[in-house]
């Protein structure tokens, strides 16, 4: 289905600078409503967290975003950063080539992780190769300094090594890694944290604050969109937050307002966040 674009100056709360702007998203599968009419206005430079019960919807949104699902009705709409100052674009009007061009300022860091078979090396290497053409006497610079970022080692055994035989913290280190690799404007974490020990946790939290402040103080935008249970990122980062809760947008403001809020599917909630953090244990590094 085709809407009108939507320009920048006449979207969500007037406000000419929106990144994502998610207009009344309903999906399905099979029986089961998964998303029930989501809307949502992402901004530039914003941090915006995502937050909610496991199965509440957080992965199948972000999905949607990133075009890996089509939604039953409503849309997603996207700053198209090859093209700033012109009017967002409707992901369900793009076709492949120009979905591709959207995702080379994009980085993702999957939830699961979703490293590639092969060496640390081709998992940072292949995005790199495939959407900007670069060659290895370009790509090795970058991977040392993305694996320095994470603090995972940059030789070349390393860079060699199959991704099968990092721990779980490494792999998730890798994948965060590959994802600054592509120096994105916008960047996606699904539960970045969750299963690592405190002190792989605290450096990731360290990375995602810095990483989010680096482009924006060459005065370029950065846009970070992060799904967690990780009460401490949520306190480092003071972010704006929004919680889902069966398939809706039930809460959307300030941290420290949610902190506050006396509901009862909130209060909850904040219980039960630490050990859905704990999650899926990653193997001793
Ligand atoms: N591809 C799929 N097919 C069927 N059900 C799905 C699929 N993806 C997600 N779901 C269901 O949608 C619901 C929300 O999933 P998800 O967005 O992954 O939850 P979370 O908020 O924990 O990230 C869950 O009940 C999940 O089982
Ligand atoms: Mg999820």
């Amino acid at each position: 289905m085709k809407t009108k674009k939507t320009t920048a100056g006449e979207n969500a709360n007037g406000n000419p600078e929106t990144e994502i702007l998610i207009k009344g998203l309903h999906k399905s599968f099979d029986s089961k409503h998964v998303l029930k009419g989501v809307d949502l206005d992402i901004q530039r430079n914003s941090i915006v967290a995502i937050v909610g019960g496991s199965g509440c919807g957080k992965t199948v949104l972000l999905n949607h975003i990133l075009g890996l699902l089509e939604p039953d009705k409503g849309h997603v709409l996207v700053s198209d950063h090859d093209k700033d100052g012109e009017p967002l674009v409707d992901l369900a009007d793009l076709d492949e080539n120009q979905m591709a061009n959207i995702h080379m300022h994009w980085g993702v860091v999957f939830q699961n992780n979703a490293l590639f078979s092969g060496s640390v090396y081709d998992n940072i290497a292949l995005w790199l190769s495939e959407t900007r053409n670069m060659e290895i006497e370009e790509i090795e610079p970058i991977a040392r300094k993305v694996l320095d970022a994470v603090s995972l080692s940059s030789d070349q055994d390393f860079l060699d090594l199959d991704v099968h035989d990092l721990s779980g913290g490494m792999a998730k280190r890798l994948a965060v890694a590959r994802a600054l690799a592509m120096n994105p404007q916008v960047i996606f974490y699904d539960e970045p944290t969750t299963g690592l020990d405190p002190t792989s946790a605290a450096q990731i939290h360290d990375l995602i604050v810095t990483t989010h402040e680096e482009l924006m103080e060459k005065g370029d935008s950065r846009t970070t969109l992060i799904i967690t249970h990780d009460k401490d990122l949520l306190n480092r980062m003071r972010p704006r937050t929004v919680m889902m809760h069966e398939g809706e947008i039930f809460f959307d403001g300030s941290l420290e307002k949610f902190e506050k809020s006396k509901s009862p599917y909130i209060r909850p909630y904040f219980d039960i966040m630490p050990i859905l953090h704990g999650g899926r244990k990653p193997l001793a590094d």
